[in-house]
């Protein structure tokens, strides 16, 4: 079957864009698994694929070569965010640098639009939620800890401020409510993911939110603003019935 135009993709679903959206890949150097066929699939059922970060195990610069290669089997455009697990190795920069030539949307603090879609990212942070969120008190470890929460929120803010599009998607890593990252143990809540994306988000007005990060979490949940907030961590029971949830946006 010869590939869809994009202006087909644009006209399909009554107008709205079906985007495809994982997270936590976490590619290994072993190349045991292989994403291609993933890829070529979501390229049939969806406009765009969103990757919420994880995107490689240990952030080497190898794993971000193989997932590049996989890539090649995706003829939709690709939005994505890095996860933790992308800055381990303190090769960041290779990582992004690889993904980007890739032709891989990769956000970090920005927004870009695609078929009249405004797609915001940013990887967030950790933190915890609502009235238990860590506060900026105590040891300078402490402060700093809070002030790059409060810093990936702004950041979110900012990149909010460009979009112009009338829907807009917002991609995170870090969970922005603790709906989605229920099914982890409860101890590790606070480093699941962050209020302050949640409180930043319900400035706006925005068609839904994916993260990954939480791997034993929940699929859906909404902000107290009530923007629907979905969970796409690849090992997240989907109603796709597939690693990937399948949005209309
Ligand atoms: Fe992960
Ligand atoms: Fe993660």
């Amino acid at each position: 079957m010869a590939e869809r135009s994009k202006a087909d993709r644009k006209a399909s679903g009554n107008g709205k864009v079906k985007v495809a959206a994982v997270g936590d890949l976490h590619v290994q150097e072993d190349a045991q698994t292989s994403y291609r066929d993933l890829f070529g699939e979501v390229s049939r059922e969806a406009d765009i694929l969103v990757l919420t970060g994880d995107l490689t195990n240990l952030g080497k610069p190898k794993e971000a070569e193989l997932l590049a290669e996989d890539l090649r089997a995706c003829s939709i455009p690709v939005v994505a965010v890095l996860g933790n697990h992308d800055y381990e190795s303190g090769c960041v920069d290779q990582i992004a640098a690889t993904l980007r030539q890739a032709g891989v949307y990769l956000l970090d603090g920005q927004a870009t639009e695609l078929m009249d879609v405004g797609f915001v990212g940013v990887k967030g942070f950790v933190g915890g939620f609502g009235s238990r969120m860590l506060g900026s008190f105590g040891e300078p470890a402490i402060k700093a800890m809070v002030a790059e929460s409060v810093n990936e929120a702004m950041r979110l803010e900012n990149a909010m401020r460009q979009v112009r599009a009338k829907r807009t998607l917002v991609v995170l890593h870090y969970a922005p409510i603790p709906e989605t990252v229920d099914g982890e143990p409860p101890e590790i809540f606070p480093f699941l993911g962050s209020s302050r994306l949640a409180e930043t988000i319900d400035r706006f007005k925005v068609s839904a939110v994916v993260h990954g990060h939480a791997h034993r979490g929940s699929y859906e949940g909404q902000t107290p603003g009530g923007a629907k907030v979905y969970n796409v961590a690849m090992h997240i029971t989907k109603p796709t019935g597939r690693p990937y949830a399948l949005l209309e946006i």
